[in-house]
């Protein structure tokens, strides 16, 4: 499948949406206390990314039935908003997509409940720094594969962590999720080359044990084969002519 070089003019809608999509973690940051709802933080999401002119990118695709996905502790990924209270200890991630002038921006970040355990904390540690080792292999002429096998050598290498297989970043633009896959493992010099112009997410999960997942009975969500921990954190990335940029980038968030 032939992956969509962006011109000028969709590279900077591409950066605007990205921005937005930032900017929706740094508003719902401040909500992420004891006591409230997933469906609240869902709600304040939603209002943000309509009130910016956009569309909340998640709500009725395939069926999905909220505007963001809220993944917490054994949860790995598209976790649904509902009446779960978030308490001290949870670590949640908040993945938000925005469609923005018809291109989409897709950002998730950890945050931590009040006071965590020194291995949630490890765990999203990992997770944040794997995912930036993933980034820097992006660059015009290297492969694909370069990115999970750095991800992989870090997270289960490294710290013996499982790394998720079943969910993979993806190309992104005026469609949500097409070609490339972005595998989260794998080996150096597989796999496409990238080039200038492309647009990828990167969104390694990474579970404390078994890398296998199962999907509950509501058909989404995701959740770790043997109920321990999983973290997970993304960026859209544009592939540039002598590197990369970080379309979803925020000030004072964790960068390497
Ligand atoms: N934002 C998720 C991703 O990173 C996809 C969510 S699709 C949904 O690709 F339907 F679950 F919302
Ligand atoms: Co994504
Ligand atoms: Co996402």
């Amino acid at each position: 499948m032939a992956i969509h070089i962006h011109s000028k003019a969709e590279i900077d809608k591409m950066r605007a949406t990205g921005r937005l999509a930032a900017q929706v973690l740094e508003f719902i940051e401040p909500f992420v206390k004891p006591g409230v709802t997933t469906d609240e933080l869902d709600r304040r999401c939603h209002d943000f990314i309509v009130e910016h002119d956009a569309i909340p990118a998640p709500l009725n695709y395939k069926g999905f039935p909220r505007s963001i996905c809220t993944s917490i502790n054994e949860v790995v990924c598209h976790g649904i908003p509902g009446s779960r209270t978030l308490a001290e200890g949870d670590i949640i991630n908040i993945d938000i997509t925005t469609i923005l002038h018809g291109f989409h921006g897709d950002t998730s970040e950890m945050f931590l409940v009040g006071e965590v355990s020194d291995r949630a904390r490890a765990l999203v540690d990992v997770t944040r720094r794997s995912m930036w080792l993933g980034i820097k292999e992006v660059a015009p002429r290297k492969r694909i594969g370069d990115i999970g096998a750095a991800i992989q050598d870090f997270a289960q290498g490294e710290h013996g962590y499982g790394v998720v297989e079943a969910f993979c970043g993806h190309g992104i633009g005026r469609v949500f999720h097409t070609a490339p896959q972005i595998a989260h493992t794998g080996r150096r010099g597989t796999g496409m080359r990238m080039k200038p112009g492309m647009t990828f997410t990167i969104e390694p999960m990474i579970n404390e044990g078994t890398h296998e997942c199962k999907i509950l009975d509501d058909g989404w969500t995701a959740v770790t084969l043997d109920g321990r921990l999983s973290a997970q954190t993304e960026h859209t990335i544009l592939v540039t002519e002598d590197g990369y940029e970080v379309l979803t980038m925020r000030d004072n968030a964790f960068s390497m």
